[in-house]
Order: C-alpha cells, then sequence, then structure tokens
C-alpha cells in the first residue's frame, strides 16, 4: 500500500496489509492486559453498563403494571406508585448512564495512554536499522491512527456492545415470559431480519475495508508528494501529482459513498421489520385482548420492548466495522511489539567505563541482507586519540563501517573492541555516551539553539556552548540569530542554511565532548567557505579524540593518521598519505584524479 521507496529495504518490517486469518476476537484479546491496571473501574464500568440496561428494560415493564394494576382497577394509590417508581428509574437510569460515559471514557483513554506509551519505547529501542526499513509514515499511523481505531473500540464500542448485546437477550427474554405465543409471532420477523443484517454486514465490511485502503492510498500520495515538493515543483510535475491525488481522492469519495448506499438501505429496512413486528403486536394482540386472552398493559409493554429490540440490532451491526477496524489495528500494532531489538543490550552488559578511545575490528563481516555482505573479513587497528580516514567509492561501505563501530548495527562475524571490550558486552547507553556522530546532514530538533547543543550533554553550562560554536563559527551564525542561544532553530522555516545547520550539528558534537568522533562526510553538503572554516577548526575538534572521519575532499583527508582505503567492503590500501600517494595504488589514483579536478 505505501509506495514510499523504503518498502523496498524492508526484509523483516510487518507490512501494511496483513492476512492473517487469526480470528477477530482472539486478537481483541491481546488488548485486555491492558485493562488489568484498571480491574476494579473497568468492573465499577460493566456495572454501571449492566444498571443502564436495567433502568431502560424496566420502563415498558412499569407501564404495563400500571395500565393493568392501575388504571384498569381504577387504583390512584397503585398508580401513584408505578408513577414514583417511574420517575425513579427514569433518574436512576440518567445518572448511571452519566457515570457510565464518563467512566468508559476514563478507563478508556488510560488504557490508550499506556499503550501509546509503550509502544513509543518500543519504537525507541528498535535498533536504527528497522527505522530505515521502515517508513516513517507507517510507524507515525501505528501511534496515531491506529490507537485512533483502537479508541473508537475501547470508549464507544465496548459501551454500544455491552448496553445493547444486553438489551437484545433482556428483551427477548422479558417478552417470552411475558406471553410465548406473542413472542414468536413477534419472531416470526427474525429469520428475515437475520438474512438482512448478515448481508449488510459482509457488504459493509467490504465497504468499510475498501474506504480504509483508500484513505491510505491518499494518505500515501499526500505523504509522497509533500515530502518531494522540490523534486515536484522543481520537474513542474505539480498536474501528475494532482492527478495521482485526484484520483486517489475520487476512489476514497466512492468508498465512503459505497458505505452509505450501503446503510441507508439497511437501516430504513430494519425499520420497515420493526414496523412489521409492530403490527403483528397490534393486529393478533387486540384480538386477544378482546377476547380477553391477553391484557392491553401487556399489548403495550410488547411495543415498548419491539423498538428495544430493533435498536441494538441497528447497533450491533454498525459495531461490527468499529470492531474488525479495531482489530486490524491491534494486529500491526502487535506486530511492531513483535519485532524485537536487534541490537539490544545483553542481560549481563555492564556500564563502560570512560574510554580511551581505542578502536579494533577483528575480521568482522556484515549484511544488510542475507548473502550480500557489505563489510567482509575486515580487521582493523585505531589507536587511540588518532585519526583515520575511511576513503572510498560511493556504496564501498564507510557508512555502515561507522554505524558498526558505533554498533548501530552488530555484525554476523567477527566482533568491535573498543579500549579490548567487545562494544556486544557493554550497555548501548554508556557506549553511546563516548561517542558523537556527525552525519552528512545532521538533524535539528524543533527548539531554541541551546536545546540542540545541549544534545549530548544536558547538563553543559552557556560558556560551553558558546565555546563549542566559536570553534566551528566565526560569528556568522551567531550574528544571524539575533535571540542567541535562545534562537528558535529547526530543520525548515527558522532561515537557517543547510550549512548553517552543519555548523550548528558539528558545534553540538563538540559540546558532547565524545571519546570517539565519527563524522560521516559531515562537510560534504556544505559550502566551501564554510567548509573551510570546519577544516580550520579540526585541530579543535580531533584533539585529544580518536577520530574516523569519512570525506571526499582531500584536504581533510591529507592530515590524517592513517588512510583506509576501503573497495566492495574490504580493506584495499593502508598507509598514511604520503607513502600511499607514493605507492602509487588506488589512493595515487583518487588523489590525482582530486588534482585534475581542483587544477581543471
Ligand atoms: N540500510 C541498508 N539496507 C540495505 N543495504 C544497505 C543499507 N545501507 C547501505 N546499504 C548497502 O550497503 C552498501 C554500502 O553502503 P554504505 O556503507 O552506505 O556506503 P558508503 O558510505 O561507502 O557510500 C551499499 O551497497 C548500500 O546499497
Ligand atoms: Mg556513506
Amino acid at each position: 500500500m505505501s509506495r514510499g521507496p523504503g518498502r523496498h529495504l524492508a526484509p523483516r518490517a510487518e507490512d501494511e496489509l496483513i492476512e492473517n486469518p487469526d480470528p477477530e476476537a482472539r486478537r481483541l484479546r491481546t488488548l485486555l492486559p491492558y485493562f488489568r491496571p484498571y480491574a476494579w473501574q473497568t468492573a465499577a464500568t460493566v456495572t454501571l453498563m449492566v444498571l443502564v440496561t436495567l433502568t431502560q428494560l424496566a420502563a415498558p415493564a412499569l407501564a404495563q403494571y400500571a395500565i393493568d394494576h392501575a388504571i384498569a382497577k381504577n387504583d390512584e394509590a397503585v398508580l401513584g406508585w408505578c408513577v414514583a417508581a417511574f420517575v425513579l428509574v427514569g433518574v436512576l437510569g440518567m445518572v448511571a448512564n452519566g457515570l457510565q460515559s464518563y467512566a468508559s471514557v476514563w478507563v478508556g483513554e488510560r488504557v490508550l495512554f499506556d499503550l501509546r506509551r509503550r509502544l513509543f519505547r518500543h519504537v525507541m529501542d528498535l535498533e536504527l536499522g528497522y527505522h530505515e526499513s521502515v517508513p516513517t509514515g507507517r510507524t507515525v499511523s501505528r501511534l496515531t491512527s491506529d490507537i485512533e481505531a483502537l479508541n473508537q473500540l475501547v470508549t464507544d464500542g465496548a459501551t454500544t456492545l455491552v448496553i445493547n448485546g444486553l438489551q437484545f437477550v433482556g428483551v427477548v427474554v422479558i417478552l417470552f415470559l411475558y406471553d410465548p405465543q406473542l413472542a414468536l409471532m413477534c419472531f416470526a420477523v427474525f429469520p428475515l431480519l437475520a438474512i438482512v443484517t448478515a448481508a449488510f454486514r459482509v457488504g459493509s465490511a467490504r465497504a468499510y475495508r475498501r474506504t480504509r485502503e483508500k484513505v491510505a492510498e491518499v494518505l500515501s500520495v499526500l505523504q509522497e508528494t509533500l515530502a518531494g515538493m522540490r523534486v515536484v515543483q522543481g520537474f513542474g510535475r505539480q498536474d501528475a501529482a494532482r492527478r495521482a491525488f485526484g484520483d486517489a481522492n475520487v476512489e476514497y469519495r466512492r468508498a465512503n459513498m459505497s458505505t452509505i448506499y450501503l446503510s441507508s438501505l439497511y437501516f430504513p429496512g430494519i425499520e420497515l421489520l420493526a414496523a412489521g413486528g409492530t403490527l403483528i403486536v397490534l393486529w393478533s394482540g387486540t384480538e386477544r385482548v378482546l377476547d380477553g386472552d391477553l391484557t392491553v398493559g401487556v399489548m403495550v409493554a410488547f411495543i415498548g420492548y419491539l423498538s428495544n429490540f430493533f435498536d441494538p440490532i441497528q447497533q450491533l451491526s454498525q459495531l461490527y466495522n468499529t470492531l474488525q477496524s479495531a482489530s486490524a489495528a491491534l494486529e500491526k500494532i502487535n506486530g511492531v511489539f513483535k519485532t524485537t531489538p536487534r541490537v539490544a543490550d545483553r542481560p549481563d552488559a555492564v556500564a563502560m567505563p570512560p574510554a580511551r578511545g581505542a578502536i579494533s575490528l577483528d575480521d568482522v563481516t556484515f549484511e544488510y541482507r542475507p548473502g550480500r555482505p557489505v563489510i567482509e573479513h575486515l580487521s582493523l587497528e585505531i589507536p587511540a586519540g588518532s585519526t583515520v580516514a575511511l576513503v572510498g567509492a560511493t556504496g564501498a561501505g564507510k557508512s555502515t563501517l561507522a554505524k558498526l563501530i558505533a554498533r548501530f548495527y552488530d555484525p554476523q562475524a567477527g566482533s568491535v573492541r573498543i579500549d579490548g571490550r567487545d562494544v556486544r558486552d557493554v550497555t548501548l547507553d554508556s557506549l553511546r555516551a563516548q561517542m558523537a556522530v556527525v552525519p552528512q546532514e545532521g538533524h535539528l530538533f524543533a527548539g531554541t539553539l541551546r536545546d540542540n547543543l545541549l544534545f549530548g550533554r544536558p547538563g553543559a553550562d552557556d560558556a560551553t556552548l558558546l565555546a563549542a560554536l566559536a570553534a566551528v563559527d566565526e560569528g556568522d551564525l551567531l550574528a544571524s540569530l539575533p535571540n542567541g542561544l535562545d534562537s528558535p532553530v529547526s530543520e525548515r522555516g527558522t532561515g537557517l542554511s543547510a550549512g548553517q545547520r552543519q555548523l550548528v550539528s558539528f558545534a553540538r558534537a563538540l559540546v558532547a565532548d565524545p571519546r570517539i568522533l565519527i563524522l560521516d562526510e559531515a562537510t560534504s553538503s556544505v559550502d566551501v567557505q564554510t567548509e573551510h572554516r570546519i577544516e580550520r577548526a579540526m585541530d579543535t575538534l580531533l584533539a585529544g579524540r580518536t577520530a574516523v572521519l569519512i570525506a571526499h575532499r582531500l584536504s581533510t583527508i591529507r592530515n590524517a593518521d592513517m588512510i583506509v582505503v576501503l573497495d566492495h567492503g574490504r580493506i584495499v590500501e593502508r598507509g598514511s598519505h604520503d607513502a600511499l600517494v607514493g605507492a602509487g595504488g588506488r589512493y595515487a589514483q583518487l588523489h590525482g584524479d582530486w588534482h585534475s579536478l581542483v587544477d581543471a
């Protein structure tokens, strides 16, 4: 359903459409544990629901009693009691109804709150690989529209189910108790009712499923188009986008209309059957009343109960859609829960003590997808405090190597060690606390400049922040922000250029003061001037740390202690700049290309 490019990179993620024949009831039962913390509140809510139903069922019976025992016998005292009981039941019903509405929402919202929180925590724990392979929109809809589908069930649907279910059963029992013969006659419409309802259920389930699919299509077109707006407008493809959206939109409308079409047939149909039932009661009842075989009160009660009989059927048949979409949503949510983090702390993981920063990779093999190793039997020692530059063609595996060092992924074979400790033996938190990664496009979060700089070290004071900024910036950045550290920044819309945002992410890494710094083409998206500035700041940035530098530009690489040339996941050359140029191999070739570029 999703047309996102990430779809093809999703070997493990649960798919959007789950065709699992798991029965709905069993699926919905997985929601029950979330009610456990609110057991007595839930019990109270159900009790209130029963009370509401009882008060609703009492009214026709009271009317029957009043007619047969007070009016027919001209007994004012009994009539008084009946009226009093009627008022009492009415008031009780109102109060119970109010409390019940409140209580069911109270419980429902808490259950959903817990679910949302647990799901978000789980998503936070899933390794980067998950987030790189599953389109963001899909994860977002797990936490929003899927939870919303459950919301309809938990707050509203459950109430409808219990009250209407009890009412339906109650009416059937009461009518049989009153007069089995008349009851049987009324229920003669039942087979027809069952057929019509079953047909509606099947039809509306199908139609409803289509609306869900179509709305997902509309959303996916929308998301794709908006995310790629620069390209869409750049190529003047707005018309195509309009058409694509228009098509999806038309289909969505049609799907919606078909559900309305079904309802507008079904509901009047039920009304008709209800009228038929009433007719039967009036016709056969009147005859029997005249024969002295039935009281007027019972006949009136029958007519009263019949509306209590057809109403629940309508409500319950509509509920089916709610149940269905809730169970589909739950299935998808459970799919996320079932996805266990691939990179996680071992039970016996210990906190990593402050590192010196020696990195060693020992015969590491890694593949994103089975059978396609991206890093093969790679061994590399990076002494503490030294700077290593990784060079190689696009796709050689440089970024992957950096991600292995930061343990965003675990290798299939071999090990990554820091200060001689396998990174899998220490906690992720303590490992990452010693590292900072500056990717090609550092992400700025909505907030102030200060918030963003503090990201890696929440306690740092302003002087530290300003010093970090000063190290990478000659004052232009701060000058462009009138409120200094309090200036709002974000990914978009606050007037920072891509280069300036990158300067902020450099400063952020400096504030974090990591033992190991990984720069993954961190300067490739900035302009030449900014890059020169960062290069001049490089001494400060790298001083006293172990650094892994991935860069395209020669000037950044030249001063590294060791240059490692990668090709298809293997190291083909390593050594200092001068040594490698002298050796006349791959690096010398790259070096030659750079020169000819610069000279041209
Ligand atoms: N998340 C991913 N899932 C599957 N394959 C990936 C993923 N990331 C990178 N690759 C593949 O791994 C190889 C190395 O990628 P990468 O490490 O990003 O190279 P470099 O940084 O040297 O350009 C490429 O062939 C790329 O297609
Ligand atoms: Mg890369």
